[in-house]
C-alpha cells in the first residue's frame, strides 16, 4: 500500500472531495485525522474508515482560526505522535457577480481558502521540519489558474494558494518536504450541488464543454492526491495538477 505507516491530516474531510481523500488514504494504509468544521460528518467518515479496518480520529476544526488549528494539531500528535501528510482541502465559495459581492463574503472566502491553508501549514510544519519528512497538498481550483466569472474573489484566494505553495515549496525543499497543489475542475460534490441548485443549467453546460464529457467525481481527485503525497512523487514539488477532464489544458 502506497501510504502504509503514514499519518495524514485532511481538512474538510466530512464530505465531498475531502471525504473521498480520507477514505482513499485509509485504503492505502494511512492513519487519518478527519478534520472538519462539522464534527458530526468528520465522525461519520472516521467511523466508515474504522468499519473497513482502518484507523482514524475525527477532530472538529475551523481552519481559519489559529487556536482551533493548534488544538487539532495537539490532538493529532497525542494520538499518533507525528503527522506526515497534510491535505488543505477545506474550502468555501459563494457564487455571484463581483460587483454584487460584499466585504463579509470576501473576508470569509479568503479566511477559509487562503488563510486557512497558511495557518495549517504553519502549525504542522515544525514537526515535519524536525523529522525532515513531509508532504503537503493544497487544494486550489482551476479558478485560481484561469479565473472564473461569478467566483472572482474565490479565484484570487485559490490563485494565492498556488503562489503560496510554490514559494513555500522552495523554502521547505531543504527539509525534504514536498508541497504541491491540486486544482479540481467542476466536481460532483455537495458544494457543487448547492451552486447547481441556484443555476440549474450550469451542470449541463459544463459537461458539454468538458472534453471527457462528465463532471469530476471526488475519487478522481482522491486518486491524484494519493499519488502526489506518496513517495512515488518524491521529486515533484511546487507544482499544480489540474484534474478537470481536460476542461482547461494548462
Ligand atoms: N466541487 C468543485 O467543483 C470544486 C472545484 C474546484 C475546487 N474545489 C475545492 O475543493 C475543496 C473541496 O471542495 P468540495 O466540493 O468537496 O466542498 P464541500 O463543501 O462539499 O466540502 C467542504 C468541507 O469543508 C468543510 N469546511 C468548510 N469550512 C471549513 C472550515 N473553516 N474549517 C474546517 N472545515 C471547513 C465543510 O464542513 C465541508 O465538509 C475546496 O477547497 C474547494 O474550494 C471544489
Amino acid at each position: 500500500m502506497k501510504l502504509d505507516q503514514k499519518v495524514a491530516v485532511i481538512t474538510g474531510a466530512g464530505r465531498g472531495i475531502g471525504k473521498a481523500i480520507a477514505l482513499k488514504f485509509a485504503r492505502e494504509g494511512a492513519r487519518v485525522i478527519a478534520a472538519d468544521l462539522d464534527h458530526g460528518s468528520a465522525a461519520s467518515v472516521a467511523g466508515e474508515i474504522e468499519s473497513i479496518g482502518g484507523d482514524a480520529l475525527a477532530v472538529k476544526v475551523d481552519v481559519s482560526d489559529n487556536l482551533s488549528v493548534d488544538s487539532m494539531v495537539k490532538e493529532a500528535l497525542i494520538k499518533y505522535g507525528k503527522v506526515d501528510i497534510l491535505i488543505n482541502n477545506a474550502g468555501w465559495d459563494k457564487i455571484g457577480l463581483f460587483m454584487d459581492s460584499s466585504e463579509d463574503t470576501w473576508e470569509k472566502v479568503i479566511a477559509i481558502n487562503l488563510k486557512g491553508t497558511i495557518i495549517c501549514c504553519k502549525a504542522l510544519l515544525p514537526q515535519m521540519m524536525e523529522r525532515k519528512y513531509g508532504k503537503i497538498l493544497n487544494v486550489s481550483s482551476d479558478a485560481g489558474r484561469v479565473g472564473s466569472s461569478g467566483e472572482v474573489v474565490y479565484s484570487a484566494a485559490k490563485g494565492g494558494v498556488i503562489a503560496f505553495s510554490k514559494a513555500l515549496a522552495r523554502e521547505m525543499a531543504r527539509y525534504k518536504i514536498n508541497i504541491n497543489c491540486l486544482a479540481p475542475g467542476p466536481t460532483d460534490t455537495p458544494l457543487f450541488a448547492e451552486v447547481a441548485a441556484d443555476n440549474p443549467k450550469i451542470a449541463e453546460a459544463l459537461i458539454k464543454s468538458i472534453p471527457l464529457r462528465r463532471l469530476g467525481q471526488p475519487n478522481d481527485l482522491a486518486n491524484a492526491a494519493a499519488f502526489l503525497v506518496s513517495d512515488d512523487a518524491e521529486y515533484i514539488t511546487g507544482q499544480t495538477l489540474s484534474v478537470n477532464g481536460g476542461l482547461n489544458m494548462l
